[in-house]
Order: C-alpha cells, then sequence, then structure tokens
C-alpha cells in the first residue's frame, strides 16, 4: 500500500514536472525550466521520449549539479548546449561520455572548480567552448583534448594561476582565446613542437612578469594590459594589427611595421621607451600616463605615421609642447593633451597650418598661464576645433579660476603652478563697464522717444477734443434755452 502511494506520487511528480518547452520562434531550440537539482533532471530525462529534432537546449531558472549524461541520450540531435548560471561545479568526461555532435558549449557564470581529465573527451566537433565566471583553478592533463575543430575558447573570469604543459598543445587549433582576469604568472609550453595560431588573444588582468612573443607570432590582436610585465618586448617579427599592452612595467617595446593600433599608456618605468621601427601605418596611439625621461626618442618618431588619426598624450609630465618641432602627422584628428603639466603650448597659432584636420583637442588640466590660456583657446575657437571638456571655453575668466583651483587637488606638484588673475578679471571688468554704460545709453535713448511720442500724440487728440466739446455743449445749451 505504501509503495503504491510512493510510486503514485512518484508518477504525479513527473509527469508535472515539465519536459523541454519548445520556442515559439525557434522550433529546434527548447528550454528546461525550474529544475531544483541534477536528480531532478534526471528523473525527467529518463521518462523523456527520444527526441531528434531538437539542436539547442537551454536552462532557466535552474539549479544542477552536473549534466546528466541522459540529456545527450534523450536528444540524439543536439549540437548546442547553454548551461550558463545553473550552478554547475562539475565537468567532466562521464556527463558527455555520449556525444560526439556539440558545436558550441555554454557553461559560463557557474561554479565549476576543476576540469578534469578527459572533460571535452569525444566533442570532436565542439568549436565553441566557453567556461567564462567559474572558479576554475586548474585545468587537468589533457582536461581539455586535442579537438581540430576547437576555434574559440573563453576561460577569462577563473582564478587560473599555472596553465599545465600540454595545454597550449591541447588547444593548438583555437584560434581566439580568451584567459583574461586570471592569475597567469607565467606562460610557458616545452610540448610545444608547433607554431602558436592564436588571430585573437586576450590575457589582461592578469599576473604575467614576462613574455615570449613566440605565442603570438600569428595573432592580430592581443590584449596583454594590466599585468606587470617588466623588462623588453620586441614584436617586430609579430604580424599585430592592435596591441594594447598599458598598465606594465615595461623598459622598451619594439613594434612591428603593420601595427595600427598601439596603448602604451601607463607603463611607469621611468626609462621606458619605444621603437617604431618603420611603423607606417599606426592610426591610434595611446602613450598616456608614461613617466618617460626623455619624451624626445618618441616625438621624433611621430612624423612617420602619416595615417595616424588619434594621439593621446594625457596625464604625462610634458611642461612645454612645441607643435612646430615636434612633426605631428597632419592627418591627426584628436589629440589629447589632457593633464599634461603644461606651461605652454610653443607655436599654437599655427595649430591649423600643422594639424589642418585636427577635429578634437584637449588641454584641459594644465598649468598654462592665464594670459597664455585665453589666447589659446580664443585661437582654437576661431578655427572652429572641438576643445572637448573645456566646458568654460567662453568663459575665459571661470576656466581660468578653475584651472587655478585644481592646482591643489594635482597628482605632481609644481613649483610654477601659481596663476595670475589680474589681465582677465581686468578684461572682464572693461567688458562688463561698456555692457553697462552702452545699457544705460540705450535705456535713456528708448525712454526719451517713448516721451517725445507720449507728448506727441498728447496733443493730437485731447487737445482738440476739449476745445470742441464744451462748443457743443454750449450750443445745446443755448438751443435748449431757445426751445424753453
Ligand atoms: C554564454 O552565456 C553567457 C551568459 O548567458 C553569454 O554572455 C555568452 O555570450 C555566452 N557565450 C557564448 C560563446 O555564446
Ligand atoms: C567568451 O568569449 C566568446 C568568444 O570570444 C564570446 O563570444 C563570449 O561572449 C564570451 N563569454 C562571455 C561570458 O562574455
Ligand atoms: C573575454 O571574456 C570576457 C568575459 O569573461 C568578455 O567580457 C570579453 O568580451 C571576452 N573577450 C572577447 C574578445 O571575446
Ligand atoms: C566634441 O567632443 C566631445 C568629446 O569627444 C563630444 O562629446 C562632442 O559631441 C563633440 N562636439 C562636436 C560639436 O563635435
Ligand atoms: C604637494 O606638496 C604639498 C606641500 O608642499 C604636500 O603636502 C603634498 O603631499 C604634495 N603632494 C604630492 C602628490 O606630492
Amino acid at each position: 500500500m505504501i509503495q503504491m502511494l510512493i510510486h503514485l506520487l512518484f508518477v504525479t511528480f513527473v509527469t508535472a514536472a515539465q519536459f523541454c518547452i519548445f520556442d515559439t520562434e525557434n522550433p529546434t531550440t527548447c528550454s528546461f525550466r525550474d529544475i531544483t537539482d541534477s536528480t531532478h533532471l534526471f528523473r525527467i530525462l529518463s521518462n523523456n521520449p527520444v527526441t531528434s529534432n531538437i539542436k539547442k537546449i537551454y536552462f532557466q531558472r535552474t539549479t544542477l549539479t552536473h549534466l546528466p549524461k541522459e540529456l545527450t541520450i534523450a536528444y540524439t540531435a543536439l549540437d548546442e548546449l547553454d548551461a550558463s548560471y545553473v550552478y554547475l561545479w562539475r565537468f567532466t568526461n562521464i556527463d558527455f561520455a555520449q556525444t560526439t555532435k556539440f558545436k558550441k558549449l555554454n557553461m559560463s557564470h557557474n561554479q565549476i572548480h576543476r576540469v578534469s581529465s578527459f572533460a571535452s573527451n569525444g566533442m570532436i566537433n565542439l568549436e565553441n567552448l566557453d567556461l567564462s565566471h567559474n572558479m576554475i583553478q586548474s585545468i587537468d592533463n589533457d582536461g581539455i583534448v586535442y579537438n581540430e575543430n576547437l576555434k574559440y575558447l573563453n576561460l577569462s573570469d577563473n582564478r587560473i594561476g599555472k596553465l599545465d604543459r600540454n595545454f597550449f598543445k591541447n588547444i593548438r587549433s583555437v584560434k581566439i582565446l580568451n584567459l583574461s582576469n586570471n592569475k597567469i604568472s607565467s606562460l610557458s609550453c616545452e610540448t610545444c613542437d608547433f607554431e602558436m595560431s592564436f588571430e585573437e588573444f586576450y590575457l589582461q588582468n592578469n599576473q604575467l612578469i614576462s613574455f615570449n612573443p613566440d605565442f603570438i607570432k600569428s595573432t592580430f590582436i592581443f590584449d596583454v594590459s594590466n599585468n606587470a610585465i617588466t623588462g623588453e618586448i620586441d614584436f617586430s617579427n609579430s604580424k599585430l594589427i592592435e596591441l594594447n599592452i598599458r598598465g606594465n612595467a615595461l623598459q622598451y617595446l619594439t613594434i612591428n611595421d603593420d601595427l595600427e593600433m598601439l596603448d602604451a599608456s601607463d607603463n611607469t618605468e621611468r626609462s621606458f621607451d619605444i621603437s617604431f621601427g618603420n611603423n607606417k601605418k599606426l592610426i591610434s596611439l595611446a602613450l598616456a600616463n608614461l613617466d618617460i625621461v626623455h619624451y624626445e626618442n618618441i616625438f621624433a618618431g611621430l612624423h612617420q605615421f602619416e595615417k595616424l588619426l588619434n594621439l593621446d598624450l594625457s596625464e604625462n609630465n610634458l611642461e612645454f609642447f612645441d607643435l612646430k618641432a615636434h612633426n605631428l602627422p597632419q592627418s591627426l584628428q584628436t589629440f589629447n593633451l589632457r593633464r599634461t603639466d603644461l606651461h605652454s603650448l610653443l607655436n599654437w597659432k599655427s595649430l591649423y597650418s600643422i594639424l589642418p584636420n585636427l577635429k578634437e583637442i584637449n588641454i584641459v588640466d594644465n598649468y598654462f598661464s592665464c594670459s597664455e590660456l585665453p589666447s589659446i583657446l580664443e585661437s582654437l575657437q576661431e578655427f572652429n576645433v572641438n576643445i572637448s571638456g573645456l566646458s568654460a571655453a567662453n568663459d575665459k575668466n571661470k576656466f581660468v579660476q578653475q584651472n587655478c583651483a585644481a592646482d591643489s587637488h594635482r597628482k605632481r606638484n609644481h613649483s610654477k603652478g601659481a596663476c595670475v588673475q589680474k589681465s582677465s578679471n581686468n578684461t572682464i571688468l572693461w567688458i562688463l563697464l561698456i555692457i553697462c554704460l552702452s545699457g544705460y545709453f540705450i535705456g535713456a535713448v528708448i525712454y526719451a522717444n517713448k516721451v517725445y511720442n507720449f507728448i506727441e500724440k498728447f496733443k493730437s487728440i485731447n487737445v482738440p477734443s476739449m476745445t470742441v466739446s464744451p462748443n457743443n455743449q454750449s450750443r445745446n445749451l443755448i438751443e435748449e434755452q431757445d426751445e424753453v
């Protein structure tokens, strides 16, 4: 009797539970909803008829510890599984033993700690594996098995410190590799008797202290920003098009001739220097916040970039910048000189002949003398340049005040930072005085005109009526008197 009852309860529970619910828009996709744990999913799947038309499954409001292998037994044609945000903590070969079909597997935003042996074993068609936003500390030896179809691998936002010696060998087919936001301190590959083939390689926010350019021989986009790389790196034999190496402690950087975008900002080594080689293709160059002692070497190379559109030199301590001597490329469209401790912008009067394509220049938060700044601003306005960030561009005096007031909050201290505002104050006073005087004058003219008009009106309307009416009245009176 009790057994019957349990059986009945079990059957009602299972039949009450929903199978995979079809998407109305996409009939080959379905989703499981409100699954409470892996056993719950297993029970549903055990009752599930074998289905061969579903290609993609995803989950909603679901909690799982692992994916039961019955999933791939029940859905025989599945090629995409989105198991993100389901609290998974396991990823082993047991779960996927039955499938060879998966092309895309998304297990991001889970709690996977470890990728165990042969996790992707059997998934010979897998192209895209997303394991980002987990708690992965290690990927076991052969944790990810070599598969020539794997092109996208996302392992970002994990806790990976050390990569297994076979890791790179096993993922040698990958084109886009994302290892950003981990704790990787060294990249090495003893077992690599082949050339790495990453086209895009993201390694930002790790703890690398050195980097071997052999890893990026086929790479076009490389982001290694916010690591701790010191010393010299020579990229001259690379194929890079975009390089982001900001936020390291480099001493010497050599770039390749094909590079179009370079961000080398925030490298705070004082002796940092860059060799641009014969590069003529740079479009965007960011050299913000560098603690370089001699900028001359860097500036000397700038003119060779015939296609340069954006130059960012903000947050440096340049003191002065000579537009003519520094030989900037004519192509330049945006130029950032914000917070560069500038006291003087030499040859700014020739700005437009030097940089005829300039659309935006940022000179906010510098140390211009209060006599120089207003004339620079005036000149920039005349050329219709977008002086972005100069909120007080039309109010010179206010801007100068802001500029001088900002001195106390500045990063670096300067002896020559003091600002005298007399000249511009006087100008404003004179302008105010002239406005006031002309106001009085105009007011007076208007007032006089009104008085004149009033008198004229008074003469032409009121005076005749006063003379006529008594005459009429008296005439009437006379007539009445006559009648009487
Ligand atoms: C995986 O899922 C997450 C969250 O749902 C999403 O942001 C990410 O783009 C997906 N990854 C891929 C490769 O589609
Ligand atoms: C992981 O990287 C892939 C491809 O590089 C991308 O499509 C996916 O959106 C990334 N995942 C997340 C969670 O952003
Ligand atoms: C790398 O992965 C992170 C998510 O973890 C994502 O935000 C970023 O866009 C990815 N980069 C690329 C190029 O896919
Ligand atoms: C000037 O530059 C700022 C900042 O880049 C931008 O937001 C603004 O739209 C630009 N104004 C014009 C008129 O181009
Ligand atoms: C700037 O100088 C003042 C006084 O001379 C000092 O108190 C302050 O710490 C200095 N600021 C920095 C960032 O060095």
